[in-house]
Parts: structure tokens; sequence; C-alpha cells
């Protein structure tokens, strides 16, 4: 086999090119090159009556090289390739299986007909990275599918399926067999003249002003901080002209999102969300997970019996008593019955998930299922209980998980005799939608057992991040902290409808107060209570008003009533806090100040890159991008500012640090310089340069 990344095969009449790029056949420079000399070559051949293009490998074309974006552009660039295709003097059938995104899918339109297998899907999914299809999507796809569809492509980044490519025109036909077979097939069908081809740049897309004026309204009113998905619209509006104009205008703009730092941090996350499997334990065997039991039907334990099921595992539901039991198994069947609403499943799955559910009281109804998740009220002498029992009951090499969002894996490990098979798996909330998932190595849990943890978030299809042993371990330590500094903001003058409204201006999908809100104040409180005999003295104490709120019953949504009133869907002033911050502050002896949106934003990011720096210099994340994957995936993070260390790199070390000693002159406690921050400030240091290597 040649190890170029683009060969030339001709068969008798045809001629086809194979694209070979493994993992994903990513048209970077090498394969760019490949596809213009493959076409020297087949013209060079003479008598070649059509040419069918494929990929070998798992998929099509999954897009450019994100790699190269940033470097110098080598010629022959993405677009040159799509306009090099379509001039071509012999018609190009493209054969597209797994998945044609973005730069793959221009490849495909610049071909003179497009065949896909039954599986194959196709999509534009630039903007989801801060940029814009830039080799003539924006302009190819309203010629083929019109303005409306090429906007739904554009604009949401799907993935769509081959039939439904088909009836949008993206595609001409859906073929089964091999890539090259079909290939072949197609080619040769070309030449008989059976299928149809054109060149997809001298189509004219039909206008549509209406479809663009609401998209941009729209997308400006979602999304008002983004640039790439305006650009799209506007990209996409002037495809109704001249072809090369319409590329000139979607090249400068794509230049334009690309030099942005919104695409730097989107393109970060797209490769942090992949780094953050790379553990040291990543070359220890997984155990072999075929089934699950689950000890609590609160909502975090159907949840997660949720997630597991729609993933195929058979899980074992265990609860107290046979009411709460059955409240479990409500709430799973409701779950389910959600993912058939969002077309998640079907009705024949949900039934078969069902069918994979066994509900029972008794604890010994686990003794061979593979992992057990506990997700009990987060209370330590019940875990260890739990373990104690769990101890004697499971089957030797059965993995032990605890869902604790705070607690210490080591003490709950120790209740058994094999600690070595314990971990924690921090599922977040609703445990069957939300990507994250915190996997907790204790001191004396196996390589082999954290790989385990692993394993299975790949198998529910979440994100893993590997987190040390603290209290609240990455995500809730790092938020513990920085929810002091927002309460603190209130306390020192600041009203919460303000902090959330700057916060969510920052681009935070709800502020900290809707947050406590929807996620119930009680929690917070109770917390609060647990470590109330740990805080230090000279702490200065943040929960005055939130503990009095909950202490009038106000626990947020679900009690109606918390920093807003809520009814039905709307959020109300609650007519009461005014007076309870009143009494908070007058107790402290504050006279309240003002703070202004940019001072908000600042104290609160502040606050929240302190702790995670030292959330990384005390190892209990690997790397910055641990963290930053954490916040963007389980606590609503602004995808487009890349995670709050990310985000810290944009303002620099030396200036957090001059922030950090100004605050501390009003409280030294709170505001302490982390050693990590000081040290980056005095030599330079990033935290990309953090990431590098590790
Ligand atoms: N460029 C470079 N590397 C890429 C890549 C790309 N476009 N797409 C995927 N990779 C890498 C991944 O980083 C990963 O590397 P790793 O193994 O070292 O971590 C490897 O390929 C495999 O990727 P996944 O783990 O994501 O594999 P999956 O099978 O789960 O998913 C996929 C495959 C659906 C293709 C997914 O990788 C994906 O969505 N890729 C990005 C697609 C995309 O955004 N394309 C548009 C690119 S921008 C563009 O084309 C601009 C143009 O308009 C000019």
């Amino acid at each position: 086999m040649s190890d170029k990344k683009v060969r030339v095969e001709i068969v008798e009449e045809v001629a086809l090119i194979c694209i070979d790029n493994p993992p994903v056949n990513a048209s970077g420079l090498a394969v760019r090159q490949g596809i213009v000399a493959a076409l020297e070559e087949i013209s060079a051949a003479g008598s070649i009556g059509a040419v069918g293009l494929y990929c070998a490998g798992r998929t099509f074309i999954a897009g450019a090289d994100i790699t190269e974006f940033g470097k110098p552009l080598q010629e022959p660039g993405l677009p040159g390739v799509c306009d090099t295709l379509e001039n071509f003097d012999t018609p190009i059938v493209a054969v597209i299986h797994g998945t044609a995104l973005g730069g793959g899918l221009e490849t495909a339109m610049g071909c003179h007909a497009r065949v896909a297998l039954p599986s194959a899907k196709v999509g534009l999914p630039e903007v989801l990275l801060g940029i814009l299809p830039g080799a003539g999507g924006t302009q190819r796809a309203p010629r083929l599918a019109g303005i409306p569809n090429a906007l739904d492509l554009i604009l949401s980044g799907r993935h769509v399926a081959a039939q439904e490519a088909l009836e949008m025109g993206v595609i001409d036909r859906i073929m089964e067999g091999t890539p090259r077979d079909v290939a072949l097939a197609a080619a040769r069908e070309v030449v008989a003249g059976t299928l149809a081809t054109r060149r997809t740049g001298t189509l004219q897309t039909a206008p549509d002003d209406a479809a663009i004026a609401t998209t941009l309204a729209h997308v400006q009113q979602k999304h008002p901080q983004l640039i790439s998905p305006q650009k799209c619209v506007e990209c996409v509006a002037a495809s109704t002209g001249d072809l090369q104009e319409g590329l000139a205008f979607e090249r400068a703009a794509f230049m334009e999102c690309l030099a942005s730092p919104q695409s730097k941090a989107l393109i970060y996350a797209f490769f942090g969300e992949r780094a953050v499997a790379n553990i040291p334990e990543k070359t220890a065997q997984a155990r072999d997970i075929g089934s699950l039991g689950v000890i609590g039907g609160g909502t975090m334990g159907s949840g997660i019996s949720t997630a597991a099921l729609m993933a195929g595992l058979p899980v074992t539901l265990i609860e107290v008593t046979q009411e709460a039991l059955a409240r479990g198994v409500a709430t799973i069947t409701s779950n389910l019955e959600g993912a058939v609403k969002r077309g998640k499943m079907g009705a024949a799955a949900r039934d078969a998930a069902l069918a994979r559910l066994t509900a029972s009281t008794e604890m010994q109804s686990l003794s061979e299922v593979d992992l057990v998740v506990e997700a009990v009220f987060e209370n330590m002498e019940i875990k260890k209980e739990i373990f104690g029992k769990l101890d004697g009951i499971c089957k030797e090499g059965a993995v032990l998980a605890s869902n604790t969002s705070y607690l210490d894996i080591n003490e709950i490990a120790a209740m058994t005799g094999r600690p070595q098979d314990v971990l924690g798996l921090h599922f977040f909330s609703p445990a069957h939608i939300m990507k994250l998932l915190e996997v907790v190595a204790g001191e004396n849990t196996a390589p082999q057992v954290v790989a385990t943890g692993f394993a299975l978030a790949k198998k529910l299809r979440k994100v893993a991040v590997r987190a040390g042993v603290c209290d609240g371990f990455i995500g809730n330590r790092i938020l513990g902290y920085y929810l002091k500094a927002a309460s603190y903001l209130v306390l020192d003058g600041a009203h919460p409808d303000q902090v959330d409204r700057a916060l969510e201006g920052f681009g935070f999908a709800m502020g900290p107060h809707r947050v406590g809100d929807l996620a119930g104040l009680d929690i917070g409180y109770m917390t609060r209570k647990r470590l109330a005999a740990t805080r230090p003295p000279e702490e200065r104490y943040s929960g005055a008003i939130a503990d009095q709120l909950s202490e009038n019953g106000w626990n947020g949504r679900k009690s109606g009533k918390g920093y807003f009133v809520y009814d039905g869907r709307e959020t109300l002033e609650n007519p009461d806090l005014n007076a309870i911050i009143a009494e908070a502050r007058a107790k402290a002896g504050i006279t309240p100040r003002d703070f202004s949106v940019a001072e908000i934003v600042e104290r609160y990011m502040t606050a929240m890159i302190s702790e995670a720096a030292r959330v990384v210099e005390d190892g209990i994340a690997l790397r910055p991008v641990d963290v930053d994957v954490v916040f963007l995936m389980g606590y609503g993070f602004p995808r487009f500012r890349g995670g709050p260390l990310h985000y810290a790199d944009t303002i620099g070390a030396a200036e957090l640090v001059r922030r950090i000693e100004a605050y501390a002159e009003e409280d030294a406690h709170y505001w302490q310089v982390p050693d990590l921050l000081r040290k980056m400030a005095a030599d330079g240091t990033t935290f990309a340069d953090l990431n590098k290597g590790k």
C-alpha cells in the first residue's frame, strides 16, 4: 500500500481518487496538494470519462485541518482546490461516507455530483469553531439547497443524515456499497449519462430577503456577542450574485473570524475536550462494564440510570422503600419520554431501555453488577455505611463509585477492604443530558479503575475529566470560592439582579443567583452548615443573605421563590429581597456602594481564576485545560471565551496579581495571590504554556 495521502486508480474509462489521511481525512496541505496532483495525473492520462472521489478509513473529509489554523497558509488553499475541482473538464462525483464536514462538504460541493452512503452525514459546523465555511460553502450550499436550508446548515452546524441532505438538494443520490465500489459505480453512471452532473457555481441562488432578515435578527438577539453567526448570514446573503464576488466576500469574512479571539477560544475548546482524555492511566486496561447498579432514585440517581439505559446498559436501581423506588422509576420513565420527544431515541428504543431496568429495595441485587454508582443524599455517614455494605455484597473486581459532589473519596474508600476499586464519578444534573463527568481518583484507586471511569464516560457519550480529591473536586471547589465573591458584591452594594445581568452580558447562560435558584438554595445552605465548624474566624461570612432566604423556606424555583419569584415561566423580582439584603448589610456594619458592570465581572472572574490556579497548583486538575473543560461543560461558562484559564491568559498573570493585591487591601483573607500566578507573572508563562507537553 502506498503511503501517499491521495492516490489515483484508473479503471477503464473512469478514474478514482482516494484520499487517505487518517484519522479523519482532514484536508491538510498534503491532501490539498495530492488532490491537485491527482487531477493533473488524470488529465495527463487522457480519455477518462468521469472521476469518482472517495475516502479511505472511517469517514469522508471531516474538514480543513484545524491544526493548521493560525499558521501561515501554504498553497494550494482549500478554496482554490474546490475551484480547481469545479473547473475540471471531466465530471467528478464525490462519494461520501461517515461525515463530510466543513471543508469536506465544501470539497464535495466543488465536485459535479454527490452520492452518499445511507449512513453518511453532512454538515457545515464551522460556526461552532467561531468561523464560517470559508472554502465556498456559504456560496455553494445556497446554490444547491436554497437560502433557508443553507442558513439552517451553516448556523446550526448540525450533522444532517443522507436522506435529509438528499431532500435538501445538497446531495444527489444515496447508494449502498463500500466507498470505492460506489465511487466506481457512480463514475460509470456519469459516463453512461444516468447520473447527472453540473457545476455548482453556475447555478443561481434564488434571493430570499425575508429569510435573511429574520435570521439576522434572530442571531443578533440570540448571540449578541458572537461574530461568526452574523458573518455567516451576510455571506449567504451575498450568494445571489456573481460567484467570484461572493467567494471574495466569504474569504474576507472568514479571515476576520479566524483572527478573532472567539475562534481561538472555540478551537481551543474543541481540542480541549479531546486533550482531557490524556491521563496518566490512559495505558491501563479498563475493566469491562456490562451492567450498572445505581443506589438512590432521586434526581441524580434517576438521571444516571437514564444515561446508562440510553447507552444500552442494563441498570439495577436500588431504593430503601417501594415508594421511593416507584418515584425513581417514574422519573426515569419521564426522562426517557423526554429523550423521545427531543428526537434522541425512538419509541422502540425507549421500551427496550425500560426493559433493561431492574428496580429493587435489596442491596443484595447488586451482587453481580460490574459497576455501582452510589447517588444518595450528600451525607458522609450514610455513604460510609453504604460502601461498607457494598464491600460485602459486590463481586470481586466490581467498580464502586460515589457520585458525591464534595466528599472525601478516600474516607469513603476506607470503609471497604478494596479501596483500589473505589473512585468518584461526579455526574452533573440532569445527568442524562449534561456531558461532563468528573472522574475522581482517590489515593488508592487503581489505574484500571480510573481508566474504567473514562471508558464508562465514553460509553455514555460524556467527556470525562480527571480530578483529585479535595472538597468539591475541580468544579465545585472553584464554584464554592467564587460564589463568595458574588455574595460579597451583593453585601457591599450590588443587587443580585445586577450581578446576574453583568455576568450574562459577559456570556454566562445564567448569572449565579438565577443558577442558585434553579439548583436549589438549600444545597448551599447545607454546605455552609456542614463547613461552619471549619470556617476560619478571619473569613468574612458570605452566606447571610442566602441563609435568610433558605430559613424563610425560599429555596429557589422549586419553592416558587428565592432571589427571584417564579410565576410559571416568568422570573419576577422578590419583593422581600431588598429588606433581607439591607438587614444583612446593617448587621455587618456595611455602607453599600455602587459597582459598575465592569467591576462586577472583574472581581467575579478574578476570584474564579484565583481558585482555578490553586486547583492546578495543587494537582487536583492535571492541567489548566482540565479546569476549562469542566467549566465549559458543567458550569455554563461561555464557550467563546474558552474557559476561565484560557480567558485568564487574555488578561495576563501580571494584571491578575495586581488586581488581587488591590482587592486584598480590603480583605486580605479572601484575596490571596496563588503562588502559581505569582510565579507566572514573574517568569512570563501563560496557562497555555502549562498545557503544553502534558
Ligand atoms: N482537523 C484536525 N484534526 C481533527 C479534525 C480536523 N478537522 N477533526 C478531528 N480531528 C482529530 C481530533 O482532534 C482527534 O485527534 P486526537 O485523536 O489526537 O484527539 C481525531 O481527529 C479524531 O477525532 P474525534 O476523537 O473527534 O473522532 P470522532 O470519531 O469522535 O469524531 C468527527 C469525528 C465527527 C469528524 C469529529 O472529529 C469532528 O467533529 N471534527 C471536526 C469537524 C469540523 O469542525 N470540521 C470543520 C473544520 S473547519 C473547516 O473545515 C474550515 C473550512 O470551511 C475552510
